[in-house]
């Protein structure tokens, strides 16, 4: 693999104040249902799920997704697969996705389009990061924990190659 090294962007610190936030605001949200299921794509929503969920302080079922997106490392191409499928049965359910990064938003687009066929009571969306810049579908997330400018990023759950989702922080790719 390459040499590179990554520059902190986002502090860990920073992100748990964010995600505080995010908690509160989303469970106000929500304080009608009791039918809310969290639902992760794996795996770069691993970190922040587990910790959003921690400051949600409603009834909430939490379950996984994984899809792939053909492609190359640095970008996506927008068709995805399902390589792991949810365990529950969404019909019904108020469903808020969780997910790392939107940049073109083709990924997104593809996993509402599929689960809205299992006709759920509603689906919102709460990306750590947005790439605003880089978006080609008419995808927008109801919540939002960073806008980032055009850069290649990991940490918090994101890799490069699989590597660094163990950092806490979120950081940027320097070749
Ligand atoms: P989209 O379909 O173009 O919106 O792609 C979104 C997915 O691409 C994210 O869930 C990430 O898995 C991946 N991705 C996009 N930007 C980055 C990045 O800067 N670092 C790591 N993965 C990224
Ligand atoms: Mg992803």
């Amino acid at each position: 693999m390459e040499n590179y090294k990554v520059d902190i962007l986002i502090s860990d610190k920073d992100i748990t104040q964010r995600v505080n936030q995010l908690g509160k605001i989303i469970s106000a949200s929500y304080s009608d249902t009791n039918k809310l299921i969290v639902v992760g794509l794996l795996r770069g929503s691993f970190m922040f799920i587990a910790d959003l969920v921690r400051c949600l302080d409603i009834p909430v079922e939490v379950d996984f997704i994984t899809v792939s997106s053909y492609g190359s490392e640095m970008f996506s191409s927008g068709n995805v697969k399902i390589l792991k499928d949810l365990d529950g049965d969404i019909n019904g359910h108020d469903v808020l996705l969780v997910e790392d990064i939107v940049d073109t938003g083709k990924t997104l687009e593809a996993v509402i389009e599929m689960l809205e066929t299992r006709v759920p009571n509603s689906i919102k969306v709460c990306a750590l990061l947005n790439k605003q810049s880089r978006r080609i579908s008419n995808i927008k997330a109801d919540w939002i924990g960073f806008e980032i400018p055009d850069e290649f990023v990991v940490g918090y759950g994101i890799d490069y190659d699989q590597r660094n989702r163990n950092l806490p922080y979120i950081g940027k790719v320097v070749k």
